[in-house]
Order: C-alpha cells, then structure tokens, then sequence
C-alpha cells in the first residue's frame, strides 16, 4: 500500500485523538527506526520513553519468542511463571516494596493506586470526606477518569466533567503550599512524578520530595511516586527517587518496564501492602506471561551497570551538544531533567513552536518529541550509542536552522 493510502486508512478510521507525523514507521534497530518509503531516523523518542533498550533488542525479541511458543495467556484465575518471578525480582530491584500489583499501562497503574490509598485510608477508618489526594499542577498521571483527575492541568480534564472528588491541587515544589493543603487533615495521600514528564520535563528540586515524605508522614498520608516515565533507569538509577533517598509507600510503572510490550505494575510497600483483599481489584490482563517475560529481562538489562553507565555518558553528551547548538542559535532558555530525560525549554521569542520543530526535525530524520508547547523533549534509548547522539544532535541543528 502506498504511504498517502495508509495515512488516509488512519485519517478515515482512527478517532482523532492523536496528531502523527506523517509517515508510517515501519522496522527499528538499537536508536534508529525506518519507514515505509525506506528513510531511515535516529530515535530520540523511544516511544515515548518506552523502548529504553532499544527496538529489536535481540534479548528481548528471544525471550518474546521463546514464551509465545509456550504460553500467551492464563488470566488471574491461574498462576504462570514469568509474572511470579518478575514480582520478586522487582520487589528485590526496588528496596522498599513488599508487594506487587500487574497492569497494563501507566493510568492503570495510577488507577490501582488511587484506588489502594482509597482502601487503605477506608481501612482506616478513614470516611470518604478525609481521603483526599493531593497532586501537583503541570503534574501527568494518565487518561483514565481517576487519572485524569490526578492530572492537575485543565487542559486534559475540560469537557470530562463530572470528575472524580476527592482531590487537591498545589504547585510543583512548593512545600508551604502542600503543608498549607494538608493542614486539615484529610490527605490520605500525596502523588507525584519526580520528574515531571508531559508537563515540561521539570525536576523535583532539591529537597522536594524529601520534604513531601515528612509531610506525608506527619500527617498519616502515603507518599505515591509515578514513576512511569521517570523510572527503569530512565534518569540514571533504576528509580528516579533514589536520587534523592526516599522511601515510598508506593511507586507505579509502565512504559519502560516491557521494553516496548504493554505491561504496567504498582509496587506497594510495608504500610498499605494488605489494604487490598480477594476481589478487591483486578484486570484480565495483568501479569500476561508474555509481557512479563519480556518485562523479567528488560529489568535485569536496564538495571545492568553497562546501562547505566550509558544513561550518564550519553546525557552528558546530549547536553553538551545542545548548549552548542545553543551557542550557535541561542534557541534554549536551559536545558534541564535527569539522566537521559531532558527537556531543552524554548526562549520566549520561540514559544510555542516545539510541534513546528518537531515536523521539521522528523523531515531532517529525527524523531523527536514535545513537553507543551515550549519544551524538547529528548528520551532516547537508554543504550543509544555515542554516534546516534552526535549525527541525532546534527539533524536537529539542520531541523532548528
Ligand atoms: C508520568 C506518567 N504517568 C502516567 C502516564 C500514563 O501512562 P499510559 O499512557 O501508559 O496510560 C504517563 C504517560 O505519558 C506518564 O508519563
């Protein structure tokens, strides 16, 4: 089929949530995909921070393989290995976690553990006037309706009214403020990225999240870290927390988990561990042995010391390669993240025209992403080589020029 009739097969049949680029990817490799009229990118997207060993990761698509000709599904009604053993090793992998939740994507996994504080805090004793969530503004937890909620940016919730009650809003680093929302003592718990991913690629600061774990513990609130996009190695430890030496009550992931297959999961540590019983919550797919096969090696390679010591080269290369763009073009207001999450913030005489670079950088051959409207975002493979950041860092200079 010609490249104009698939994208009128998407234009004619898909529901117009989404705006692609126009072009049909069609096979990858490591840092670099190709489409269909045989061009071929450098990925800096990575799916969205998903493919953080790369596309076509050969271990990857063995242990695929090797678990489809055994067994694709069994359902929560019956035990398989690979979910078995990927719940212990990433209770092991994540130092606090006592008990693990399988899903499918990242809202879901927000979901579960929107609906875990709730149960806890019921368990409690808690009534449903003081189980109040606390989130932050700029903050993305996902698309379903809970989710959704969580996410303290109007421009995902307009016309999804009514929303789910029960949560609270307050700006990202500001620690009087969260201890001014929680001074009434009805905050079940507060929820945060450590790395703010949609909403601008914005760090916690210093300190941040430090003092959310005080807060939360003064006043008998769970401390719940997404972690979809900022962790799996994402950041230069296999959990963007650790940077800052906080224990949660809960983290959730999806994304990078499965490499590429859809497999979310929420870790749950000492203090809600038992607040969900049979029948509590559940999904069909959760846990399916083959995304969990393919989740058990993606965990051990991202959590390799080779990886990560290839987050911290190659983020200091991006770096340093976008502040000489930026010498040259004076384009960046700063650059900013962790590891291998970054985000190069538009000066105000460019805002708003990240999507018109991202068009451009995909017709130079690079795929390349957003955060709003003002914020490059750049989370390529966690095992990108130092050459496909330097000829990516070229493209991107003839798609900025
Ligand atoms: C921090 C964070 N939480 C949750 C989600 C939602 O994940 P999913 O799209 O898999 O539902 C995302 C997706 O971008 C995310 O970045």
């Amino acid at each position: 089929m010609s490249l104009n009739d698939l994208l009128a097969l998407g234009r004619d049949h898909y529901l117009p949530v989404y705006r692609q680029r126009e072009l049909v990817l069609e096979r990858g490799q490591g840092a670099r995909v190709w489409d269909s009229e045989g061009r071929d990118y450098i990925d800096f997207s990575a799916g969205i921070a998903v493919c953080s060993l790369g596309h076509a990761d050969p271990d990857l698509v063995a242990a695929l393989v090797e678990q489809a000709g055994r067994l694709w599904h069994t359902s929560n009604v019956f035990h398989s290995e690979p979910p078995l053993r990927l719940a212990q090793e990433l209770v092991q992998a994540s130092r606090f976690a006592e008990r693990v939740f399988f899903c499918n994507s990242g809202a879901e996994a927000n979901e579960a553990a929107i609906k875990l504080v709730r149960k806890w805090a019921a368990g409690q004793g808690r009534e449903a006037a003081r189980r109040t969530i606390v989130t932050f503004r700029g903050s993305f937890h996902g698309r379903t309706l809970a989710a959704v909620t969580a996410t303290a940016q109007p421009k995902y919730q307009a016309g999804y009214e009514p929303l789910p009650g029960g949560f609270r809003y307050v700006d990202f680093n500001d620690v009087a403020a969260l201890e001014a929302a929680m001074a009434g003592g009805d905050v079940a718990a507060v929820m945060l990225e450590p790395v703010q991913g949609e909403g601008g690629v914005l760090p916690a600061a210093p300190g941040f999240l430090q003092a959310v774990r005080a807060l939360c513990d003064r006043h008998g609130a769970l401390l719940v870290l997404d972690e979809i996009q900022s962790g799996m190695g994402r950041t230069g430890e296999l959990f963007a927390h650790w940077h800052d030496g906080v224990v949660p009550d809960i983290v959730t992931l999806a994304k990078a988990l499965g490499g590429g297959f859809p497999i979310g999961a929420m870790l749950v540590g000492p203090q809600a561990a038992d607040a969900m019983r049979f029948g509590d919550h559940g999904t069909t797919f959760g846990g399916n042995p083959l995304a969990a096969a393919v989740a058990r090696v993606a965990l051990r390679k991202i959590a390799s010391s080779a990886v990560v010591e290839n987050v911290s080269r190659q983020a200091a290369a991006l770096r340093e390669g976008l502040s000489a763009i930026d010498a040259r073009h004076g384009l960046f207001q700063e650059v900013r993240g962790r590891g291998l999450m970054l985000g190069a913030v538009l000066r105000p005489e460019h805002a708003g025209r990240a999507a018109e670079i991202l068009d451009r950088a995909a017709a130079q051959g690079l795929l390349l992403l957003q955060a709003g409207p003002d914020v490059l975002r750049f989370v390529p493979a966690l095992t990108i080589t130092g050459a496909d950041v330097a000829e990516g860092l070229e493209r991107l200079e003839a798609a900025l020029r």
